[in-house]
């Protein structure tokens, strides 16, 4: 058992120290779910600070060795990373994707299949190439790998359907007849059944506009920093509800703010989250004075 815990809840506990060290006491296998954001190779450093893009790799792969020895065999993986451009040029850095194939050729991962975080209110940057000379766009995405040990992990998707789209329903009343769509796909009758709403795609659009909640409002009040890099609630819910049951552990290995926490709680997932800075650790406390009822989920119904 970690000697570092700072607060425990229901379903949860809360460790302030190096998530390297703290995961080496975690018992193997004891795992069902990794979600994290690990700090990304930015240029211009956030407070915490970060590794380079050329020792990214180096950096991670024994936080990812680790992960993988405390993971359950249908266990996943959910890495957010973002991209970062090259210094001093108008080019994208390739560290993300040399960390992709690192986690799947030097340790042994498989990708289940990649997302895509859509964030409409990411700032336009860097200023040099986007607002100044006009030679880039605005860069609104963040990749998300999820990985597992074996190659079927636990998953449902239909944990995290959607509404149907009024197109779709108005086809669910009418029913369609058997027909082949140009593109080759056979459609069948059961294509306008009624399953109880649409899959959803591997795009997650959704930017971070908490600003009411308890954590928001007494930080601010206590004087203290916000973390600057938080989760959007329904990022992690997404994939604690696709890859876990009621019951599950769910791990964060650079937890911030302990949005991770805090989503799997509210969704009945038992949970670990480590941050090194002990403020943040501290503050990520707050998180537990709202019980998110209904946990945001980027259109998804409130399926459990
Ligand atoms: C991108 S932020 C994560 C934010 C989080 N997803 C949230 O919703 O608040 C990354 C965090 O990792 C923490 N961190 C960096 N290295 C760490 C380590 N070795 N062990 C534990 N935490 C670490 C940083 O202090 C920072 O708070």
């Amino acid at each position: 058992m970690p000697s570092k815990t700072l607060y425990e809840t229901e379903l949860g506990k809360a460790y302030c120290g190096d998530s390297l060290e703290i995961m080496r006491s975690l018992r193997k296998g004891s795992i069902d779910l990794v979600v994290t954001s690990p700090p990304y190779a930015l240029h211009f450093k956030k407070e915490y600070g970060n590794a380079d893009q050329s020792e990214y790799v180096d950096w991670f792969l024994p936080f990812a060795e680790q992960i993988k020895h405390i993971l359950k065999d249908d266990g996943s993986f959910v890495l957010n990373v973002g991209g970062a451009w090259t210094p001093g040029a108008p080019l994208r850095s390739l560290y993300h994707y040399r960390l992709l194939l690192a986690l799947c050729d030097t340790l042994g991962f498989n990708l289940c299949q990649e997302f895509f975080w859509y964030n409409p209110a990411k700032m336009p940057a860097p200023a040099e190439w986007v607002n100044v000379r006009r030679i880039r766009v605005k860069d609104s995405v963040e990749y998300i790998f999820w990985l597992s040990a074996n190659s079927n992990p636990k998953a449902d998707n239909s944990r995290v359907l959607q509404e149907y789209s009024p197109d779709m329903r108005r086809l669910i009343k009418r029913g369609v007849k058997n027909t082949v769509r140009p593109s080759g796909h056979n459609i069948k009758t059961t294509f306008a059944a009624d399953k109880g709403g649409s899959i959803p795609p591997n795009l997650i659009e959704c930017g971070n506009n908490e600003s009411n909640s308890y954590y928001i409002k007494e930080s601010k009040r206590r004087g203290h920093k916000i973390h600057p890099a938080r989760f959007p609630a329904a990022l992690p819910s997404f994939f604690v509800r696709l890859l876990t049951a009621p019951g599950d552990v769910v791990l964060d290995p650079f937890a911030g703010s302990n949005t991770t926490g805090w989503v799997a709680e509210s969704l009945g997932r038992k949970w670990v989250a480590i941050e090194k800075n002990r403020q943040y650790a501290l503050d990520s406390q707050l998180r537990f004075h709202d019980k998110l009822d209904v946990v945001p989920t980027n259109g998804q119904k409130a399926l459990f």
